[in-house]
């Protein structure tokens, strides 16, 4: 079954086309990273514009690049959420009309959930029970994954996400845009200084990432020798460049700290057989590597399979169709949250 999978739902306009949930015959990912670097973050409203002209060439390459004709398309599938709102109305306008023209069974599918199902697309023969970690610039979740089909989420994000912690904290002190990569590689040049404390949550499988990113800037202010009235925007050109780096690999040290031994928590209580990172996040080195260390059968997708790809979303679609109908492409909504 090969499906053509297509994802708009920040700044990344992407299709692909799969076959039988794992074997990808084409992924086109067009980003819009330098367009929102200018501007520190992403802008919904350009986001939404570039979905606009770059939605067509992309499904046209993915088509190109597979060497296939839309007489050999099983079906269509899309991100309907969450994620931004007017990127999200693109892919799956798209989607819908594609799939009322060329007559194809229509599944939208949720984004958090897709960025497991990228695992398939670089790991052969995975054993269930899997517990995931999704990590992303919109969610932290942890989810146990009884086969392909059923899945329970066990914790998720009560504030900022650890994406979107690595992208404000790289902005306090001075880093590019986005965040992630930029802290990593600081921090691989940075000592591990500061000690942070890790916060509780009520469910205990829950994240919070906001009260580490305000005490990395309480620190940064510290450093500076600052109170807190001090514009945050400012502190950055006051850092000297050790402090900036001694603040990525401290910060980065806790978060990869607070993941591990969440994770760790939810593997000693549901005992899978494997344990599976996703996400954007998880194209972090230094969190593969505690993945590793730690727990004894660890999958991972594919570097290119982490970040916001169409991929995930067709192989998500495959094993979703096993067990639900195709939905209506005329009457079909997106989902914010
Ligand atoms: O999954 P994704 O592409 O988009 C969402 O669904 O949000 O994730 C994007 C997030 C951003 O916050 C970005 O800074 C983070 O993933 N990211 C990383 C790395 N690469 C991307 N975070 C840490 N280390 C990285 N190497
Ligand atoms: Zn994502």
């Amino acid at each position: 079954m090969k499906i053509l999978g297509i994802e708009s739902s920040c700044d990344e306009t992407a299709a692909a086309i799969v076959e039988d949930g794992q074997k990808v015959l084409s992924s086109v990912v067009n980003s819009q990273i330098k367009i929102h670097a200018q501007y520190g973050g992403v802008v919904p409203e350009v986001a939404a514009r570039s979905h606009i002209e770059a939605i067509n060439p992309v499904i046209n390459q993915a088509l190109t690049e597979a060497n296939l004709s839309w007489d050999e398309i099983d079906a269509i599938a899309v991100t309907n959420g969450p994620g931004l709102s007017g990127s999200l109305l693109i892919g799956t306008l798209a989607a819908r009309t594609l799939a009322i023209l060329k007559n194809k069974p229509f599944y939208p599918v949720d984004h958090i959930l897709s960025h497991f199902y990228g695992n398939f697309l670089s790991n052969d023969q995975i054993k269930f029970p899997v517990l995931s970690l999704t990590v992303s610039g919109g969610h932290s979740q942890l989810v146990l994954f009884d086969d392909p089909y059923t899945s329970q989420a066990l914790g998720s994000t009560t504030d900022d996400a650890v994406g979107e912690a690595f992208d404000k904290v790289a902005k306090v002190i001075g880093l590019g845009y986005p965040g992630g990569p930029e802290i990593e590689k600081a921090a691989k040049l940075g000592q591990i200084k500061f000690k942070f404390t890790k916060p509780k949550t009520k469910n205990q499988f829950d994240f919070s990432f906001s009260g580490l990113k305000t005490a990395v800037l309480r620190q940064a202010q510290a450093q500076i020798g600052q109170n807190h009235t001090f514009p945050s925007f400012k502190i950055a050109d006051k850092l000297t460049k050790q402090d900036q780096l001694d603040l990525a690999a401290s910060f980065q040290k806790t978060a990869i700290d607070i993941l591990t031994n969440k994770t760790k928590l939810a593997y000693d209580e549901y005992q899978p057989k494997t344990v599976a990172l996703a996400g954007g996040v998880s194209a972090n080195k230094a969190l593969r590597v505690s993945f590793e260390q730690n727990f004894d059968k660890v999958i991972m997708p594919d570097f290119q399979f982490c970040t916001d790809n169409a991929a995930m979303v067709a192989a998500h679609a495959y094993f979703w169709s096993k067990n639900h109908q195709p939905a209506d492409p005329y009457d079909s909504d997106i989902k914010l949250n």
